[in-house]
């Protein structure tokens, strides 16, 4: 492979990195080295120009560097373990509500068969559709722009769910019904105390309930002097994991 107009590059320079489309007008100048179309095109993915690697981007590096965000989204760090402890796999389908930018779905959609998702405002389903369609992603994705609570389902559909909206109690009767025996649900919250309504609202309907954060601390890659980054993004929400009890 090597990149051609129209790709997604990614520019790698100490700490930074730049998500870029090839256009012929493509140029990135960072004191004073300056890129161009013609530096990138036909180079391979590894190649180092003017001290900038090229690489492919990875799905976490289009979420955060590419993906317009007008909600707040969830972290590649969350999504990921999400979508391993929901035990998403080719054969499952998922229920998703709350899309908000597309972020989370994006990660999901990876590793599900496919994805029934719901978002309520017309702004934030533009923008999902808008996101996923400019970097290929979601194609095994039903989003519909409408309220989760009058959407009409069958029972037993689905094999997990992830709910992503200010406050999940309301819907938690609705979710049990419509996912299978068993099935994993996963939903995060900013606060302890809308965890702790939540997991009381659980009783009775889930088991297996798991409540975790996950904490991420990059550190800078030195050999010499390794040790963690002065910044980091030190909360993003709590992780709620249960399994549909009969
Ligand atoms: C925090 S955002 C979701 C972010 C998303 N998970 C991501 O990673 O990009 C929450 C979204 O839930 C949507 N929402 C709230 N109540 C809803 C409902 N009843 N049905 C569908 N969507 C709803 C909001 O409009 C908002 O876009």
């Amino acid at each position: 492979m090597s990149f051609q107009e129209g790709d997604l590059v990614l520019l790698v320079t100490g700490e930074r990195k730049y998500l870029k489309r090839l256009g012929r007008d493509f140029s990135l100048n960072l004191r004073d080295r300056l890129l161009k179309f013609e530096d990138v095109v036909g180079r391979k993915p590894g190649e180092v120009v003017k001290g900038f690697c090229l690489l492919e981007p990875t799905l976490e590096e289009v979420i955060l560097l590419g993906f317009e965000r007008k909600t707040q989204i969830v972290y590649p760090k969350d999504s990921f373990y999400i979508a391993f402890k929901l035990g998403l796999s080719v054969g499952k389908r998922l229920l998703e509500f709350g899309v908000g930018s597309g972020a989370s779905t994006a990660v999901f959609s990876q590793l599900a068969g496919e994805v029934w998702a719901y978002e309520v405002r017309e702004e934030f389903y533009r923008l999902a559709r808008k996101n996923w369609e400019r970097f290929g992603l979601c194609k095994n994705v039903r989003l519909e722009n409408v309220d989760f609570s009058i959407v009409e389902l069958e029972e037993g559909l689905f094999d997990a769910v992830f709910v992503d909206v200010k406050d999940p109690l309301p819907f938690l009767e609705k979710v049990w019904k419509v996912l299978k025996a068993g099935a994993s649900f996963a939903s995060i919250l900013p606060t302890t105390n809308q965890v702790s309504s939540l997991i009381k609202s659980m009783e009775g309907l889930f088991c297996d309930v798991e409540v975790l954060e996950i904490l991420h601390r990059p550190y800078k890659v030195n050999p010499d002097r390794l040790r963690p980054r002065d910044l980091m993004t030190a909360h993003t929400g709590y992780l709620v994991f249960a399994r549909k009890s009969m």
